[in-house]
Formats: structure tokens, sequence, C-alpha cells
């Protein structure tokens, strides 16, 4: 058992694939894959940081090859999954420690407990938010430019890579529905929020492409009042299987996020947007925690 869990979850993972070998020849069917996010994607770039937001420990890892890593599960991640089914030479390697022989087939530059927002997951100690994630990915294309000699070679490479991008479920579970610790909750209604929390995203999808982005793949949400945390917080009786109240809100977040790639697609068409969805997820793996 991996960090897929049901088949069901993998369907949509699949299609992107199927789209992915429409559109590329040869093996693997990219030859590099860009990963930023938070806990479902991260493989290791909080290791080093001060926070409760590591997974560098047993019982994590127990089922994954090289035991534990710094993913937030027992084995797989789902970006671990996808790599494998581009069939790539190994997993991507963490931001945190790549190598420059490694970074031309990609990097991960995502980080347990982050979020859209810089002061998301706070809490918890050190983070590497969207935004920080964004200028290591600059730095690692600059490592790239070096490597291939010039920005039009890097630019060509890069317009062939593979990216994904899984963000905002902290902004809601370990931001909007902390308020004891987070004033969002009071300052934003649902609907106000995830026109926050998509503007901000917009910009930074925007900087993805301005750096040489092509091929994105953006995951919704999953429906995150189902979590074990949020029923234990807000859950009313004993036996409420999930908390409607949140997932009406992340459904708000995840309509707008539909609408902000089709916006995408049709005004960088040069690029091409995907949207994942996310919604049938009942479990969460690690991110259960709230981390
Ligand atoms: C960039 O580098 C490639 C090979 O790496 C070379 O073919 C091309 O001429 C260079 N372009 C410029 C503008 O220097
Ligand atoms: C697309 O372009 C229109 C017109 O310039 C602009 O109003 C809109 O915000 C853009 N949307 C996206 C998602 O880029
Ligand atoms: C995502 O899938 C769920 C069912 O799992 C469906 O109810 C929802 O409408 C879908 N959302 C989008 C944006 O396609």
């Amino acid at each position: 058992m991996d960090c897929m869990g049901k088949m069901w979850r993998v369907v949509p993972v699949l299609l992107l694939v199927f789209y992915l070998q429409h559109c590329a020849h040869g093996e693997p069917e990219v030859p590099c894959y860009f990963i930023f996010g938070d806990s479902l994607s991260d493989s290791g770039n909080n290791n080093k940081l001060v926070t409760l937001g590591r997974a560098n420990f047993p019982p994590n890892g127990i089922d994954f090859p090289n035991g534990p890593t710094g993913r937030f599960c027992n084995g797989r991640t789902i970006v671990d999954v996808l790599a494998e089914l581009l069939k790539l030479e190994d997993y991507i390697p963490p931001y945190a420690t790549v190598s420059d022989y490694r970074i031309l087939q990609g990097a991960n530059f995502a980080s347990g407990s982050s979020g859209i927002r810089d002061e998301t997951g706070r809490h918890y100690g050190d983070l590497i938010t969207m935004k920080e994630q964004l200028k290591n990915y600059q730095i690692a294309v600059s490592r790239l430019t070096n490597i291939l000699g010039n920005d039009t070679a890097a630019m060509d490479h890069l317009s062939k890579c593979l990216f994904t991008v899984g963000i905002g479920s902290h902004d809601y579970i370990n931001n909007y529905y902390l308020p004891q610790l987070y004033p969002t909750n009071s300052e934003y209604t649902p609907v106000q929020y995830a026109s926050v929390l998509i503007n901000q995203y917009f910009q930074q999808l925007k900087t993805l492409y301005k750096h040489g982005a092509r091929k994105v793949a953006i995951l919704g949400l999953g429906r995150l009042g189902c979590m074990p945390l949020e029923v234990g917080l807000y859950g009313e009786v004993a036996d409420t299987e999930c908390v409607e109240f949140i997932n009406d809100a992340v459904q708000i977040f995840n309509d707008r996020l539909v609408r902000l790639v089709d916006g995408l697609n049709a005004n960088l068409t040069d690029a091409h947007f995907t949207y994942i969805n996310m919604s049938g997820i009942q479990s969460f793996d690690a991110a259960a925690f709230g981390i």
C-alpha cells in the first residue's frame, strides 16, 4: 500500500499521462519534471528545517525502498507514482539536495505545511512557502542556464518538462480553519477567501510561466472537510463523517481554480495547463495529521 490509496484516485492522473503520451514520443515520456506544493508532494525539503512539519523518521517511509526520506507517508507520493508512469529514470530529488547532473531532469520544490499565503502553516515552524519555492526554482533555472550554455537552450529544455503544482490545502486547514491562530477567518467570507487565494495563485502560476513552464498540471484540493483532523475540530456529533462547510469552501476554491486554468489556457496559448480533480480523495495520508 502506498500513498496513492484507492484505485479511483489514480484515474485523473492516468488521464494526464495519457494526454502526455500523445504529446511526447520516445522514452521517458518527458525529459524532466518539476514539482511544487505541500506535504502531498514533498520528498525531503523540510528535513533540515526547524519545524514539527518534518517526516524523515519512521513510521514515515516504512514501505519506501530507502526507508524514511522526508516523504509524509509510508510509501510513495502521488508525484513519485507520476514519475514512474512517465518512465523517468528515478524519483525527482528534493531541491534541497539536487545535484547539477540531476537538475536537468527536474527537482522537487514542495514543502510540507506550506501554502499559497506566506503565513500559512507557520505555527509548525520553518517551511518553504510557494513564493520561496518559486525563488528556488529561479535559482534552479540559472543553474540550468549555466549547464546548457544560454537562455534559449534553457527555455527550450524547460518547455518540454512537466510541472505539477499542488498547493492550497494548508491555506484552509492550517490558516482559515484555525481561527485561534490566524485572522483570515474573520477577515474574509469563504467566497472572498477563495478569491484572494486564487488571485495570488494566478500571480504565482504566471511567474512559473514567465520562467519557462509550458506543461503545467494543477492539482485541485481534496475534500479537506473529511480529514480526521477537521472532523475532530469541527464535527458536532460523533457520527459526523465530514465537515460539509469546509468541503463547500474548498469547492468554491476548486471551481475558481478550474476557471483560472481555462483563462490561462485561453491567454497563454503556447502553454498547456491541466486541472486535476482530487475531490474524490477520502484519505489524506500524513496530511491527516495536519502537516
Ligand atoms: C545556445 O546554445 C545552443 C547549444 O547549447 C547553441 O546551438 C545556440 O546557438 C546558442 N544560442 C545562442 C543565442 O547563443
Ligand atoms: C486573460 O486576459 C484577459 C484580457 O487581457 C484578462 O482580463 C484576464 O485576467 C486574463 N486571465 C488569465 C487567467 O490570464
Ligand atoms: C470532481 O469530481 C467530483 C466527483 O469526485 C465531482 O463531483 C466534481 O464536480 C468534479 N469537479 C470538477 C471541477 O470537475
